[in-house]
C-alpha cells in the first residue's frame, strides 16, 4: 500500500479529498447495488424533499489502523441501528444493516492508504448519511433515497489527544425538545445548534451544554456529544428524551463498570455542577474530551487544571482508546475487521 503523503498527526476534523465514496438509491421500492466513484458531488433534484422539508439523517464512526495492519471498525452495527432509528422517525426508508455494513467496508477499504498509521493518533471518519432525494412540493415523506458513505482522514475533534475543553450552560437556546427528533442524528438538530455554538466559540468557549427544553433545569448533551461527570466512585450522565443516544457513552458506561465504578443514568440537575470531581463529552469525533470547566450564571465550576485531566476520566480514555484502535483485546466484540476485498 502506498499512504497518502499527509500530516497524520497533525490532521484537523475536517473535510479531505479521499479516492471512493459509495452510493445506494432506493427507488421503486427497492435498493440498487452499491456504486463506488471518485465524484464528490450527488446529482439532486431541486424539489428533493431533503433539501425543503429536512429529511437528511447521518452517522458518524471510525477505522483505526491496529499494530498488526490491519483496519478495525468500532460497533459499525449499533451505527447502522441508529440510522434506521432515525430513518423510522424522519418516515425515511430504513437502510437494511447488510448494505450499511457493506457500504462502509467497500469505501474504507477503496480508501486504504488514507487510513492514518497505527499510533499517528487519527483516524479515518466514516460518514454515512441518507437523503430523501425525490422531489416534492407537498410536505410528505419522499419516494426515494440516496444513500451515500464517504470517508475522510480526522485528527481528534476538539484539539489534539487530551486537551481539556470549557463549556457554557446555554440557558437561551434549546437544540431539541422532548417529544422532537433530538434523540436521533437529524441534520436539522445542527443547523438549530449552530447559533449557540458560534456564539459560544467567540465568547472562548468550545461548545454549549444544552439544558432540558421543558424546564430548563437539567443538563441535556452539548450539540455534538454526551455529557458525564465523575463524583467519587460513580459516572453520572444525564437521561433525557431529547439528546441522542451516544455509541461511545454506552461503551464508556460497560467500561466503566468493569473498572469498578457506580453508573447513574439520570437526570441530572444544573446545580449538580459545583459537586462533581470531573467530567468529559463522549462522541465519535470527540471520543472522551475531558472538560476543563463548565460555566453557569457566570460561575465558572472546574474540573481539571493546567490542562491535565483527572485520573478516572483519563483511565477511561485510554481504556476505550485501546480497544478501539487495537492495543487491547476487545473482550466485549465491539470491534471488527475491514475485509481485505
Ligand atoms: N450527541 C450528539 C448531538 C452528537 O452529534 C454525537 C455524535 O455522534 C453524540 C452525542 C455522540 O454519539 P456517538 O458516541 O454515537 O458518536
Ligand atoms: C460524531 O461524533 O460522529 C458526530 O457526528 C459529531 C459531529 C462531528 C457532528
Amino acid at each position: 500500500m502506498d499512504r497518502a503523503d499527509l500530516d497524520f498527526p497533525n490532521l484537523p476534523f475536517a473535510f479531505h479529498h479521499t479516492d471512493a465514496n459509495v452510493r445506494y438509491w432506493f427507488r421503486d421500492g427497492a435498493w440498487s447495488a452499491g456504486e463506488l466513484t471518485s465524484d464528490e458531488y450527488i446529482p439532486l433534484h431541486m424539489a428533493a424533499v431533503c433539501l425543503h422539508y429536512g429529511q437528511a439523517i447521518f452517522e458518524g464512526l471510525k477505522a483505526y489502523e491496529r499494530p498488526d495492519g490491519q483496519v478495525q471498525m468500532f460497533r459499525v452495527g449499533e451505527n447502522a441501528n441508529r440510522l434506521q432509528r432515525s430513518a423510522r422517525k424522519l418516515l425515511m426508508e430504513p437502510v437494511p444493516e447488510e448494505i450499511f455494513r457493506e457500504a462502509v467496508h467497500k469505501v474504507v477499504h477503496a480508501n486504504r492508504r488514507f487510513v492514518p498509521p497505527h499510533g499517528s493518533g487519527a483516524s479515518l471518519y466514516v460518514r454515512p448519511f441518507e437523503i430523501g432525494s425525490g422531489p416534492e412540493v407537498g410536505v410528505k415523506p419522499s419516494t426515494e433515497y440516496l444513500f451515500v458513505v464517504f470517508v475522510t482522514p480526522v485528527g481528534p475533534y476538539y484539539k489534539s489527544g487530551l486537551t481539556p475543553v470549557r463549556l457554557r450552560v446555554e440557558e437561551e437556546i434549546h437544540r431539541a425538545a422532548p417529544g422532537g427528533v433530538g434523540d436521533v442524528k437529524a441534520a436539522g438538530n445542527y443547523a438549530a445548534s449552530m447559533r449557540a455554538t458560534v456564539a459560544a466559540r467567540a465568547e472562548g468557549y468550545t461548545e454549549v451544554l444544552y439544558l432540558d427544553a421543558a424546564r430548563g433545569t437539567y443538563i441535556d448533551e452539548s450539540g455534538s456529544s454526551n455529557f458525564f461527570a465523575i463524583k467519587g466512585d460513580t459516572f453520572i450522565t444525564p437521561a433525557s428524551p431529547s439528546i441522542l443516544a451516544s455509541i461511545t457513552n454506552m461503551s464508556v458506561q460497560q467500561l466503566a463498570r468493569d473498572m469498578g465504578l457506580k453508573v447513574e443514568q439520570r437526570p441530572v440537575s444544573v446545580d449538580e455542577l459545583g459537586d462533581f470531581d470531573e467530567a468529559g463529552a463522549l462522541g465519535t469525533a470527540a471520543i472522551i474530551s475531558p472538560v476543563e470547566s463548565v460555566t453557569y450564571q457566570g460561575v465558572e465550576h472546574i474540573y481539571c487544571t493546567g490542562g491535565t485531566a483527572g485520573p478516572t476520566v483519563t483511565a477511561l480514555y485510554e481504556r476505550l482508546l485501546a480497544i478501539q484502535t487495537g492495543e487491547a483485546d476487545d473482550v466485549y466484540g465491539w470491534t471488527e475487521v475491514v475485509p481485505e476485498a
